[in-house]
């Protein structure tokens, strides 16, 4: 692979969005130039706008051009197991059944280093792949686990999100800690991996049904003492989910009453699924500022249920858009953005283009408050993009020939795209997906 120059432009169609967009005509919401150049210093964008109007200052620098293909800022995924990478596509079961049969033995795996090692740099490498510059990630309960993935990213200077699992119950126990070791082991981590180049900490609760109460109370401990970490776990994903949630959880109010009563709802916490929540499930998401974390891939393939997208807005509580790798059946968050479709669609909404990659870039940032560094094109952030080829495949040479906007040409990526409509994918101003510059 080869490493890009430390100063150069990119040329392009450039798109980036500045807000939510209500609707295919709310041109308010995005900035487009058909004949783009960016403009990449030290890794952050450094100009942006019209090639015809590029500053004599940067005329000089190197010059990769993208021609017709699309840049955007590279997609953000808010959720995904990178150890799940060997379960996806495993058939016949539902969350609990899917978990025990599939997931847990896999998990299992990932005491051994090596595999943690091998497993994480081709978990960096699909996401690259696809475009994705940032997620946040579950390793395993193995604390190497989450270590092999912060020093794969680090290496690939990659900002991510991760966390070692915790769970001490439910589970075997190859894959359970215990309380103390799930609190020593993560302040192990945050430590040596918090804030380290690009790298942050997330205090990962699998879930309330695989930690006791001892191990809640010692993360509540644990986030207090670490305000600036993530706070990552799944909420209301199933039905018999919630039914053993509230036999282990008798004197909570509710499933997000468990969390609640461990101050671990808060602006930080990002919360896999929320799909069967009651009103006052969703006042208390919307009182902490909590992110619901919309996984429409895994929902359908779990059969967990529609997540309430449209309903999620209108009641002002933040969203994200994750694959949920490996119950997600594919790394392309263009395929996420394709199921957030149907999803809506079969809820009676229909998610317009725009919104679906707002969603994937600055809408996702905003939802890991990482707005100011990455998700838009604007001058002084981060230069982690992705570059989309609406032709790159004969079935999509063959749609684009009807197409007639910006909105249609997005629309067809998303449903018909793929880790082959990625023609590159920068981190840092570097080119890592091929060696072309
Ligand atoms: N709930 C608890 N663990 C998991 C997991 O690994 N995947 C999904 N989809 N849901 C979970
Ligand atoms: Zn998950």
């Amino acid at each position: 692979m080869t490493a890009s120059p430390l100063s150069q432009v990119l040329k392009g169609r450039l798109l980036t969005f500045s807000d939510r967009p209500r609707s295919v005509d709310d041109t308010e919401s995005y900035a487009y130039w058909a004949h783009g150049a960016l403009a990449i210093q030290g890794g952050k964008i450094v100009w942006r706008g019209d090639a015809a109007k590029l500053p004599q200052v940067y005329q000089t620098w190197q010059v990769m051009d993208h021609r017709d293909h699309l840049i955007l800022p590279g997609f953000i995924d808010t959720h995904t197991h990178f150890p799940q990478m060997g379960v996806i596509g495993s058939y016949g079961a539902q969350l609990l059944d899917w978990l025990e049969t599939y997931t847990y033995k896999q998990e299992a795996r990932f005491e051994d280093t090596l595999y943690c090692q091998t497993v994480a740099n081709a978990f960096l490498d699909e996401l690259i792949n696809n475009g994705v510059t940032t997620a946040a990630v579950y390793a395993t309960s193995h604390p190497g686990s989450a270590h092999a993935l912060f020093e794969a990213a680090h290496a690939r200077d990659m900002r991510m999100i991760a966390g070692k699992v915790l769970m001490d119950r439910g589970a075997p126990d190859a894959v359970c800690d215990t309380p103390q070791r799930a609190y020593d082991e993560s302040k192990y981590l945050i430590d040596a991996w918090h804030n380290e180049g690009r790298l942050s900490y997330a205090i990962t609760p699998r879930f309330a049904i695989t930690s006791s109460p001892a191990q809640l109370e010692l993360m509540q401990a644990l986030a207090a003492e670490n305000t600036g970490c993530y706070v990552q776990t799944h909420l209301s994903e199933n039905q018999f989910e919630i039914d053993e949630t509230l036999r282990l959880y008798p004197a909570a109010k509710d499933y997000t009453g468990v969390y609640e009563d461990y101050g671990l709802l808060g602006p930080r916490s990002l919360l896999g699924h929320c799909i069967h929540l009651s009103d006052r499930e969703l006042g208390a998401l919307k009182n902490s500022d909590s992110i619901a974390v919309f996984c429409p891939s895994s929902n359908l393939f779990l059969g967990s249920g529609l997540f309430d997208y449209s309903g999620m807005i209108e009641a002002d509580i933040r969203v994200g858009f994750g694959t949920d790798v490996g119950a997600g059946t594919s790394y392309s968050m263009l395929a996420t953005a394709a199921d957030a479709y149907k999803i809506c669609q079969l809820k009676g909404y229909s998610l317009n283009p725009f919104e679906s990659y707002f969603g994937l870039t600055l809408g996702n940032a905003r939802a890991l408050s990482l707005e100011g560094k990455i998700g838009t094109l604007e001058v002084g952030t981060e230069a982690d993009l992705c570059v989309l080829n609406s032709h790159a495949t004969s079935a999509m040479r063959t749609r684009m020939e009807s197409v007639n906007s910006l909105a249609e040409e997005l629309f067809v990526l998303q449903t018909l795209g793929d880790d082959r409509s990625i023609a590159e994918t920068y981190v840092g101003g570097r080119a890592r997906k091929t060696s072309a510059i």
